[in-house]
């Protein structure tokens, strides 16, 4: 299992160990959330974080935008230091040109869906794109609980995967934890983000290694 633990339960007012905590880690990706107060209704942090982070960190970033009008913003996330570019599907309009600029970019393009979002809206970008990113709660928030339906979506999403020659990898976004994650891993999951499981933990590296374990 690869494994993305997401910056938004780190201590921000002492990230630097946190960041050295996740660089000794197994952990293959960090996971940044961006939240701008209308797509979705809390608001994280931007560019100059994300540069001070990519100082730190050795990890690829693996960045999800939940903002409108993420097309707007490809060069300043690239040059923030992002190796994936995840966009909500919900928030853009013409998705097909801005998976193209995220490549053009020189990133890898992943595609966002809601939980209310159906997985049959994929079909006809899922042989573009390099990850979908399920989200497995309503995003904006940490620590919420895992929505169920989330595993029905990873098997379906799976099958569209394998009928389109799709390369895509499948990562799962909310209330993930060794149980959530077991559950992901048998559903056909590549890539688990996981926040509170990990952070609000004494022992954040056997954790991170906890779901990288899973199968
Ligand atoms: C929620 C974010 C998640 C969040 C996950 O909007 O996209 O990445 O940090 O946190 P946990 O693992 O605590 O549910
Ligand atoms: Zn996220």
């Amino acid at each position: 299992m690869l494994v993305s633990p997401s910056l938004l339960a780190a201590d921000f007012a002492n990230l630097k160990p946190d960041l050295e905590m996740i660089n000794n880690s197994d952990a293959d990706y960090l996971h940044i959330d961006v939240m701008d107060g209308v797509f979705v209704p809390n608001i994280s942090f931007g560019f100059p974080l994300i540069e001070a982070v990519k100082k730190v960190c050795q990890k690829p970033l693996d960045v999800h935008l939940m903002i409108v009008e993420p097309q707007k913003w490809v060069t300043q996330i690239r040059d923030s230091g992002a190796y994936i570019m995840n966009v909500h599907l919900e928030a853009c309009l013409h998705l097909d040109r801005t998976v193209h600029l995220i490549h053009e970019a020189g990133m890898k393009a992943g595609v966002t869906l809601n939980p209310a979002t159906p997985v049959s809206l994929l079909e006809d970008i899922i042989d573009q794109v390099d990850l979908i990113l399920l989200m497995s709660v309503n995003p904006g928030f940490g620590a919420q609980r895992f929505i169920d339906n989330t595993l029905r979506k990873v098997k379906e999403l799976r099958s569209l995967i394998k009928t389109s020659n799709s390369r895509a990898l499948i990562e799962v976004d909310g209330g993930i934890n060794e149980y959530t994650g077991k559950l992901l891993a048998q559903a056909g999951a590549d890539i688990l983000v996981s926040g509170s499981f990990i952070f609000n933990s004494s022992n954040p590296l056997e954790r991170i290694s906890s779901l990288k374990a899973l199968s």
